[in-house]
């Protein structure tokens, strides 16, 4: 474990997104969208994060689906492509990720706290290894279902807390476990199911990524 790590795992972990932290990952994100190694704005479509939310979202045609917390939208990108009549929203905190996704992914600028659209708006969204910067995660996975209609679905990728200390992260980065984000989305949802994934189809997970799937 680095130096770094062993320093912020000693220190509390943030409990409110107050507007001071919230600008503080704001400004974070911003910087880091000029990184395009860590941060990049492409994804293989072949990769099975990819694959397993477009399976579990279903046909698209006609559909508004959202991303929440896109990041440069490599995601969205993807969905849009291949279905080039649904509406794919992207939406992000940091303006100068959001900057990288194209005009026709409905780009947004908000907060997975208060996200910006109305109830019963979407037929799917997901989440890809956003939610572990929402900070109140409980709100931004009551906002995730808020918006997603009766009969919806909804996706979630995010690290596993068992891994936790493997990477640095910075003070308000939380990381979950299959239960925890089972129980926020089973207080919403009326079927949830969790596993681990791991970036290719036929590479056995390695536990550090977890997929929770669920329907509104
Ligand atoms: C690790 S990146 C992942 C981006 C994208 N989902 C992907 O997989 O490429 C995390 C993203 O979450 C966004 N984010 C962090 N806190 C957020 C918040 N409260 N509301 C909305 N987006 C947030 C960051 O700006 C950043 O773009």
């Amino acid at each position: 474990m680095s130096l770094l790590n062993r320093f912020f795992k000693t220190k509390p972990k943030p409990q409110a997104l107050t507007s001071d932290l919230r600008n503080e990952i704001r400004r974070t994100f911003n910087e880091s969208a000029a990184d395009e190694k860590h941060f990049p704005s492409t994804i293989d479509p072949r990769i099975y994060h990819v694959k397993l939310i477009a399976e579990h979202l279903g046909d698209l045609s006609n559909k508004r689906v959202l991303d929440a917390g896109c990041g440069k939208g490599r995601f969205a990108r993807v969905y849009k492509d291949n279905n080039p009549l649904a509406q794919v929203h992207a939406m992000d905190l940091a303006e100068a990720m959001l900057h990288y996704a194209t005009a026709d992914l409905n780009r947004c600028a908000g907060s997975l706290t208060a996200l910006p659209y109305r109830s019963d708006s979407f037929d799917g969204a997901y989440a890809t290894e956003s939610l572990e910067h929402a900070v109140e995660i409980e709100k931004a996975v009551a906002e995730l279902c808020r918006v997603v209609k009766p009969g919806g679905r909804i996706a979630i990728i995010d690290k596993n807390v068992e891994h936790w200390g493997k990477l640095d992260t910075p003070v308000w980065e939380r990381w979950f476990n299959r239960e925890e984000m089972e129980s926020m989305l089973g207080k919403h949802c009326r079927q949830v199911r969790s596993m681990p994934v791991s970036y290719w189809e036929d590479v056995e997970p390695d536990g550090m990524f977890l997929a929770w799937l669920a329907e509104r």
